[in-house]
This record gives C-alpha cells, sequence and structure tokens, in this order.
C-alpha cells in the first residue's frame, strides 16, 4: 500500500545546474577563464585531470537540455552565470556576447514554459581577480555588486528568483581551509575573511537587486545546510557537535537573520575572526526574500582535541546508509530536521530546496536505459522529508534536484554522477535515466507515493 504525499499548488518544483559544471565554451565568444579553469591546468588538482572546458556543452547544447527538461515536464529550473563570460576580467568592461547568452538561454526556458531560478556566484570567480586575493581581497565583493546590476538590468524584467552566491561555507571551507577546491589554499584566518566578503557580497548583491526592483523577483542565498548530530550525549561531544554547527550553519544563517555573528564561534576563532567593520552587519542582514537549502547529509560529531580547526573529528557508522561519497551519510531526516530548524529558531519567511541528491556509479545497460532505483529512492525519502515539514508549519516552497545532467563535479571531475541524466562525455549523448521519468511523474501529480 502507498500513501500518496500531496503537495501545495503552486510548489516549485525544479532541476539545478551551474555554469562551471555543465557550459563549457571555456574560450568562446570572449569568455575570461575563471579560478576553475587555472585550478583544473594545474597537476593533480582534479581526479583524471579533468577540466571545465567542455563537460556538458551546455554553451551550445541549452536549447536541447531545455527541451528534453520541457519533456519531462519540468517547470523551473536553476542555472548561473559565469562571471567571467559576461565581465572577462572580473571588473571593467562587459563582454556583450557573453551578456547575449544568457538572455537567449532565459528566452529559450521561458518559451519552454521554464522559469530561471539564476544564481549569480555559483564558485567560478574569474581568475583575473585571484591574484589580488580573490573572495580574501574586500575589492571583490564591490567587483560583485557592480557585475549583478550588469546581469540584472539586462536579465532582470525575466527572471523571478535570484539566488546570489552560493553555498557561501563551500567557498570558504573547501577553497581556502581545505584547498581542495580553486583557489586551493589552506589557512583559517584567509577561510574566515572569506567567508565575511561572501556575506557581504550576498548582502549587497541583494540590495543591488532590490533595488533595481526587478518586477516581483525574489532573492536569497543557497546554504549548504547540515544537520549535526553528536557522537555521544557526552558535554564534550555536544559541544563539538555545537561547534560544527556553528562553524556550518549559524555562522552564515545568524548574520543574515540577525544581523550579528555567533559569540562562541567568535570567541573560539579568536585572534583569526574576520575584521568586521562598521556597516558590515547592516550589509549582510539585507532581508531576504527566501533561503535556498542545498541538502545532502547529516553529519555525526565527536570531540577530537586532535582533529580540525574544531577540534572535533566526523564518526561514520558501518550501519548507516551512506552515499557514493562515503562521509556523506544518506538521511531525509535531517532534511526534515534541519528545514523545522529554520522554521522555529530563525523563523525563516520562505525556503526553496535549491539542491538536493545523490550520485551513483550509473551505466547504460544491455537495454541501452539507465536504471537508478537508489536514486528514486533518496529523492522519495528526500521529497517526503520536505512534504512533512511543510505539514508541521515550515514555508517550504520548491524542490530542485541537483542535478538534470552529469556533469563536472569540481575536484572529483567526472568520477560523480549525480544527474537524472546520464551524460556520454565522449560523445555528448543524453540518456534519461529512470529517475528523469519517475520525477516527470513527481512533478505531473505534485506529489510523491511512499510505501506504508
Ligand atoms: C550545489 C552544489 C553543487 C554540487 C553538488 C554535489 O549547489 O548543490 O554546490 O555544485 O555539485 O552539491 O556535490
Amino acid at each position: 500500500m502507498g500513501k500518496k504525499l500531496q503537495f501545495p499548488p503552486g510548489f516549485l518544483w525544479g532541476v539545478s545546474t551551474a555554469a562551471g559544471q555543465v557550459e563549457g565554451g571555456a574560450d568562446e565568444d570572449g569568455r575570461g577563464p575563471s579560478i576553475w579553469d587555472t585550478f583544473a591546468a594545474q597537476p593533480g588538482r582534479i581526479a583524471g585531470g579533468a577540466t571545465p572546458a567542455v563537460t556538458c556543452d551546455w554553451y551550445h547544447r541549452s536549447e536541447a537540455d531545455l527541451d528534453l527538461m520541457q519533456r519531462l515536464g519540468v517547470p523551473n529550473c536553476r542555472m548561473s552565470i559565469s562571471w567571467s563570460r559576461v565581465i572577462p576580467e572580473g571588473e571593467g568592461s562587459v563582454n556583450d556576447k557573453g551578456l547575449a547568452y544568457y538572455d537567449r538561454l532565459i528566452d529559450a526556458a521561458l518559451a519552454r514554459g521554464i522559469q530561471p531560478c539564476v544564481t549569480l556566484y555559483h564558485w567560478d570567480l574569474p581568475a583575473a581577480l585571484q591574484p589580488s586575493g580573490g573572495w580574501a581581497n574586500r575589492a571583490t565583493v564591490e567587483a560583485f555588486a557592480k557585475y549583478t546590476e550588469t546581469v540584472v538590468r539586462r536579465l532582470g524584467d525575466r527572471v523571478k528568483h535570484w539566488v546570489t552566491i552560493n553555498e557561501p561555507w563551500s567557498i570558504a571551507a573547501l577553497g581556502y581551509l581545505e584547498g581542495a577546491h580553486a583557489p586551493g589554499m589552506k589557512d583559517l584566518p584567509t577561510a574566515l575573511k572569506v567567508s565575511h566578503n561572501l556575506l557581504l557580497a550576498h548582502g549587497r548583491g541583494a540590495a543591488v537587486i532590490h533595488s533595481l526592483g526587478s518586477r516581483g523577483s525574489e532573492v536569497g542565498f543557497a546554504h549548504p545546510l547540515e544537520w549535526v548530530v553528536p557522537a555521544s550525549p557526552a558535554e564534550k561531544d555536544m559541544q563539538a557537535a555545537n561547534r560544527r554547527d556553528g562553524a556550518v550553519n549559524r555562522w552564515f544563517l545568524d548574520p543574515v537573520f540577525c544581523g550579528a555573528y555567533p559569540a562562541d564561534m567568535i570567541e573560539w576563532y579568536g585572534v583569526s575572526a574576520p575584521k568586521v567593520e562598521p556597516g558590515d552587519l547592516e550589509t549582510i542582514a539585507e532581508p531576504i526574500d527566501f533561503l535556498g537549502v542545498d541538502y545532502y547529509t547529516r553529519t555525526v560529531i565527536a570531540d577530537a582535541p586532535n582533529g580540525d580547526f574544531l577540534a572535533t573529528r566526523q564518526v561514520q557508522y558501518p550501519f548507516v546508509p551512506h552515499a557514493e561519497i562515503e562521509v556523506w551519510e544518506v538521511n531525509p531526516e535531517g532534511l526534515y530536521r534541519a528545514l523545522m530548524r529554520l522554521h522555529r529558531e530563525y523563523d525563516a519567511p520562505s525556503l526553496i530546496i535549491t539542491g538536493n541528491g545523490t550520485s551513483l556509479p550509473d551505466v547504460p545497460g544491455a537495454d541501452g536505459a539507465v536504471h537508478d532505483p537508489a536514486r528514486i529512492e533518496f529523492l522519495r525519502r528526500h521529497i517526503a522529508a520536505a512534504w512533512q515539514a511543510i505539514q508541521d508549519g515550515a514555508s517550504v516552497r520548491g524542490y530542485f534536484i541537483w542535478s538534470i545532467l552529469d556533469n563536472f563535479e569540481w575536484n572529483l571531475g567526472f568520477t560523480k554522477r549525480f544527474g537524472l541524466t546520464y551524460v556520454d562525455f565522449e560523445t555528448q549523448e543524453r540518456i534519461p535515466k529512470d529517475s528523469a521519468l519517475w520525477y516527470a511523474s513527481v512533478v505531473r501529480e505534485g506529489a510523491v507515493t511512499i510505501e506504508t
């Protein structure tokens, strides 16, 4: 017996992409390189020596992929803009051919009944801005505000949802603390400065969009919400989990929703904490219209004096299901709890799940189809978690799957397939997986059915 979980009318069903992961066209029509192009050129940075130069070739194939989305009946698509395609040097002259590409892309989506949700920054900083510090340089905040204005003036009449910055925590932690992502740095004070500048950039960008009054559009940023639990009820583990939650979640949510960094984390970081100038917190707390929630995992945390920068370590239980990326537990309950927490503790006005999904080692079968029942199960249970949060009062207004296509998974190159659609990166052939057809039925009915 199945139970049908019906979503409210007007719920935004969608799929997600990002320019740096699907677009390719790296050298075309005046685009400048991004930090992912220069990072990929360094030996040993990306699995298999992969580069984002072509990826899914969206620069040439986006219309065909939009046709596919239209056939699936998906009415919303999250896509990002490559800053260095629009402003090749990051600041200064605008590349009209680059802007024209996005103009056509937005029109092509709308012509197929697909509403674009546009991310302004999804990790691909113009490489020209990196020698002066990239996001560690406060001047990048102003460059981002100008870039935002350029884009919004051109596309703002048609875009209803804007995401300023995708996952400030991931950028700071992976790019400037762990060094796994571009630009590959490993320095805590720099990472914290970067997190502050990213929050400032978000606030400035949101204010620009609001001031341009772009026709009833909404703006938010996307946060990689992690559900953190202590490894045991011991006081030390509880404190360790609280530090992890402080670093990953509260450090970003408190300034945006409450206008202040969490005092316990300021104390923990001590001299490494970023310099906050007068007016910064007001800039960051520019009211947002929605919070984008990217959710992939629950994290179990233990105290570890010789562990990471938080004196913590992550615990992995052999008896808990995990994703192909093994440090990611599969935990839909964590999505439910995290959404409820945003509702209760932050009184978040409006939540849109801007990224949720999983990678699997998909291959076409003898029948030519790609059968991915584990992805369907993953998505079904996470969508059910979102449904439950709505029943319990959280204002969850949309759900976007990461991703419509297998694509360039950053430092993991092409080794991880998150798509609803299989991509053969040699031939650029697309095969919608079983999960794509399943998602089409979810969207059509506005409901998921779970076994009871
Ligand atoms: C997101 C992420 C994506 C990643 C995905 C899988 O917005 O959801 O930033 O770019 O590819 O999270 O790791």
